[in-house]
């Protein structure tokens, strides 16, 4: 089996070449999230204020978890990545979830984020063998929404006054992708 960076490598097509992150990406990694954290806070769950201080450590080995990725898109330095992670529990091990989803705002509307989601799809599918995925999203990010359904997710439901951001109430979209190798048991 090819080391995950090699693995995930994507010709470059496009000006751009996704790849998963490894531990010693830590540190770009978290400086694009921490800007993603400032300058999009409406779209996440995380604040800047609880991130900034998270230790590099503890980065490297969320990069490092087999049961998870994240992926980077590079041109040549890191300009966006997203998450995906199985969850953990014993019930639940058939899905996962999006998460930290970001595109760094010069490089935005180049097929960037659509990349992104593709490339943690088919991980979650062909690699952790996954049944389906879920995220969540601010129900008037319109981008990102577009962006989902275009690669197949589905809205399952609004929960209202899901975030406070800026002394605000923010409702969430929850979406599903169900994937077509996941095993699991028949209804
Ligand atoms: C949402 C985001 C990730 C999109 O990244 P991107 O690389 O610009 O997206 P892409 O170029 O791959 O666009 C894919 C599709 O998304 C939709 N989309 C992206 N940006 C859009 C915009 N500004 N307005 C409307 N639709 C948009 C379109 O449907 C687009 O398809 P098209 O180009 O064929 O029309 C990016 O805008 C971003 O990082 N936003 C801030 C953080 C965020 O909202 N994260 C999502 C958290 S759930």
């Amino acid at each position: 089996m090819p080391a995950p960076a090699e693995r995930d490598a994507v010709p470059p097509a496009t000006g751009y070449q996704i790849r998963r992150l490894v531990e010693t990406d830590a540190a770009e990694f978290q400086a694009l999230r921490l800007l993603g954290l400032q300058e999009s806070s409406q779209a996440f769950a995380a604040s800047y204020e609880e991130e900034a201080d998270t230790p590099m450590s503890a980065i490297a080995e969320r990069l490092a978890d087999p049961e998870a990725a994240v992926f980077g898109a590079f041109d040549p330095a890191l300009i966006g990545v997203v998450g995906v992670y199985r969850q953990a529990k014993a019930k639940m091990r058939h899905h996962g979830h999006i998460w930290g989803m970001y595109v760094h705002p010069a490089a935005r509307r180049r097929g960037v984020g659509r990349a992104l989601v593709l490339e943690a799809v088919d991980f979650a599918a062909t690699a952790l063998r996954l049944r389906y995925l879920t995220l969540g999203v601010n129900v008037a990010n319109r981008a990102a929404i577009d962006l989902y359904r275009s690669i197949g997710f589905v809205p399952i439901g609004v929960e209202r006054d899901f975030l406070v951001v800026d002394g605000l109430f923010q409702d969430e979209l929850h979406m599903r992708c169900d994937l077509p190798q996941g095993p699991g048991p028949s209804r």
